[in-house]
This record gives structure tokens, sequence and C-alpha cells, in this order.
């Protein structure tokens, strides 16, 4: 199979965690016969630096010719006082708006074997499995105006959570999709005591609900939500939710597994073009020390593999590996403690591809 491959690497760990992607990448390429074309692209602090945009033209025109978008992080310490247009994460939304991003699919895999650096007692994590469907380009991140004012010398600033129903549908539908797949049931979390936005989006999804007999619809606040997801996380299966409620809700959930270096994502338009990055961020504590976990972007390779190839069996063939190396108590720092040596980024990527080797008797 020959796929090009857009590749855009950001600030801090992102350039890390990439670097460890396309050697997993290659070694995948070479040893089951594909061809993948790279081609990078700037985004985020670097292209500000180097070009004054945080999304380049010529950024965009590269993932656009491409099968599949690769994405490391963005942002960092040096960028955080720029104005709104001129920060690096601008960068990443006016990308998954220009692409149409609209579905980020966030699972969530509690692996037995490192459950002791998750802060929650491991009968609780037990088999817990969920996927998170957050909607990506629209409400709170998306919503006009989104401005500050002065009037009569008192300063204020504003942003609006705006949806319409088609933008609500969608995302719902997916989640549903996506739960006939698997244990079928959907948590829908929104805050509708409160937010008219979620009232309709409460509407909307008893709307898409009655077209799925077979799927169990139930409606989570999300103030109860973020309690249930540390009190008792296996009650979930798929949950859908607004965009800014399922960024801090996957955050937390990442501690499900013990690491916000574990979660990937994939990030699903309606055209054939996605997008795939870690769900952590450039984090500038660590970055350069070669010490990031790269365990969430190989697992966004493996859904990029997957959901875009549709090479169901490398996908496959990395998640195992990944679960092997973990099971053989290969660890990178964030998950490492006084029993478990801590591997750099490049071991663990090595590692991978060793088990990869060991799984397969392919390497
Ligand atoms: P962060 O996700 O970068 O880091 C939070 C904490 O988790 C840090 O202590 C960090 O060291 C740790 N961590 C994150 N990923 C890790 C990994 N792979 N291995 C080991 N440890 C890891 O969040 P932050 O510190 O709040 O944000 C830093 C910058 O990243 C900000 O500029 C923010 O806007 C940006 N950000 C970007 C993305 C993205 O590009 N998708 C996502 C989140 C945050
Ligand atoms: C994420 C990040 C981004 C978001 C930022 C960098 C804009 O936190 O992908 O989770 O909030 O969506
Ligand atoms: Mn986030």
């Amino acid at each position: 199979m020959k796929k090009k491959i857009a590749l855009l690497p950001g600030d801090g760990i992102g350039k890390e965690v990439m670097e460890g992607a396309v050697d997993l990448l290659k070694s995948i390429a070479e040893h089951y016969h594909h061809e993948f074309d790279f081609e990078y692209g700037l985004i985020g602090g670097g292209a500000i630096d180097q070009t004054g945009d945080p999304l380049p033209d010529e950024t965009l025109e590269i993932c656009k010719a491409s099968d599949a978008v690769l994405l490391g992080a963005v942002g960092g310490p040096k960028w955080d006082e720029n104005p709104a247009e001129l920060r690096p994460e601008k960068g990443l939304l006016k990308l998954r708006k220009e692409l149409d991003l609209y579905a980020n699919l966030r699972p969530v895999q509690a692996y037995e074997s490192i459950a002791d650096q998750s802060p929650l007692k491991a009968e609780i994590l037990e088999g817990v499995d969920l996927l998170i469907v957050r909607e990506l380009t629209g409400g709170l991140y998306f919503g006009k105006p989104s401005e500050r004012s002065h009037h009569n010398g008192e300063e204020s600033a504003v942003d609006t959570l705006f949806y319409n129903r088609n933008e609500i549908e969608r995302i719902i539908e997916t989640a549903f999709k996506l739960a006939r797949e698997r244990r079928k049931k959907v948590t829908s979390v929104d805050k509708a005591n409160v937010l008219e936005s979620s009232r309709m989006w409460r509407e909307v999804a008893e709307e898409v609900a009655s077209k799925y007999p077979d799927v169990e619809l139930q409606h989570m606040l999300v103030d109860n939500a973020a309690m249930q997801l540390i009190r008792s996380p296996k009650q979930f299966d798929v949950i859908v939710t607004e965009n800014m409620f399922g960024d801090i809700l996957s955050d937390e959930a990442s501690m499900l597994t013990g690491s916000l270096g574990m979660l990937p994502s994939a990030s699903l338009s309606e055209s054939s073009l996605h997008l795939y990055e870690p769900v952590h961020g450039s984090a500038p504590d660590i970055a350069g020390l070669n010490k990031a976990n790269p365990v969430a972007m190989m697992l966004s390779v493996a859904m990029m593999l997957r959901h875009s190839f549709s090479l169901e069996e490398e996908a496959n063939a990395i998640e195992l590996a990944v679960k092997h190396v973990f099971e053989s108590g290969k660890r990178t720092a964030d998950l490492a403690d006084k029993n478990h040596e801590s591997l750099t980024t490049k071991a663990m990527v090595e590692e991978v591809k060793e088990a990869m080797a060991d799984d397969h008797a392919i390497f």
C-alpha cells in the first residue's frame, strides 16, 4: 500500500514523539511492504517563529494533499503572552476547523500492568475500556463573539457556547455508530440544568437515539460525569460531549491509565482526510529531555493505520506490542517508580518495535 502522510511535529515533546512515530512507521512500511511518503509541515510556535503564522497556508496545502495527518503537539511558554491570533494553539484550532475534523475519538484503556501508577485502586480500573467522543469544531472553542472590550472604564471578556442542530446531530450519530460496534451504551454528557445549548444537545441526543433502539442512551450532567469517571469508570462505554467538556474529561480520564502520555486520539471529518494526535500537549517541563512517553503517539499511529488505511493487522500489532512492553515491566519516567527503571523516549520506541518482532516474527 502506498500512502502519503503529513507530519506536523509542532513544539516541545511533539517533536520527540513524532520522531518515534516516524521510526515506527518506517519499520512497519519495511516489514509489511508498504510505502509511506512523509511530508513535514510547520504548525504552532515553531511556525510562528519561522513564518509569523501558527498555521501557514503551505501546511494546510500539505495536509490537503495527504492521505492522513499526524500531529505532535503545539504550544509553550515562549508564546504564552502572544495575542490570540498569534498563539500556537490557534494554529491547531484553525487546522481542525479547516479540515472539518468534528469528531475527536479519545479511547481510554487501563492496562493492568501499569495500574500501580494510577492514583485509583486496581479493582476500580480493572477492565476499563471507554471512548470519549469529543465534538471538536464547535462549542465554546469556536463561539462568536470571543473578545475583550472596554466600556465606561470597565474591562470585560466574552466567549460564546454556540451550536447549531446539525453540528450536534452529526457528533451524536458518530457516537451511536461507534457504540454499536462496542458495548452499545452512549452517555451523553452536558450541563442541561444550566445551559440552553445543553438542553438542545439533550433533545437532539433523544432524537438520534430513537434511530438506534439497540443502543442505550443515558444523559449525565458534566459535574457528575467528572466524579463518576473516578468513582466507577467501568460504567462507561461511549461518552459523547461538547468540545470543552471533552477536553477536560479526557485529561481526567487519562489517569485511569496512569499517565496522560498514554492517550491517543483520532480527529475524523466527513471526508476521507483525518488527523491523529496524542491527547497530551507539548509538556514544556520535560521537553528536550528524551523522557516523554511516546505511547500516546504510537497508539495514535495505530488509530491512523486502522481508520484511514484499513491496516487492521498493523494497528493490532502496535497495540499488542505496547501491551507486551508494559507486561515486561518497561516504562518511561511518567510511569516509573522505585521498582521500575525508566526508559528514554527513544528506548521505549525501540522496545515496542522489538516486541512487534517477537510477537509476529516479522522484524
Ligand atoms: P501537557 O499535556 O503538555 O502536560 C501536562 C503534564 O503532563 C506535564 O507535567 C507533562 O510533563 C505531562 N505529560 C504530558 N505528556 C506527556 C508524555 N507524553 N510523557 C510524559 N509526561 C507527559 O499540558 P500543559 O502543560 O497544560 O500544556 C503545555 C502546552 O501544551 C500549552 O501550551 C498547551 O496549550 C499545549 N497543549 C497542546 C496540546 C496539543 O497540541 N494537542 C494539548 C494540550 C496542551
Ligand atoms: C487538546 C488541547 C487543545 C484543545 C489545545 C492545545 C487547543 O488541549 O487537544 O486537548 O484544547 O483542544
Ligand atoms: Mn486538552
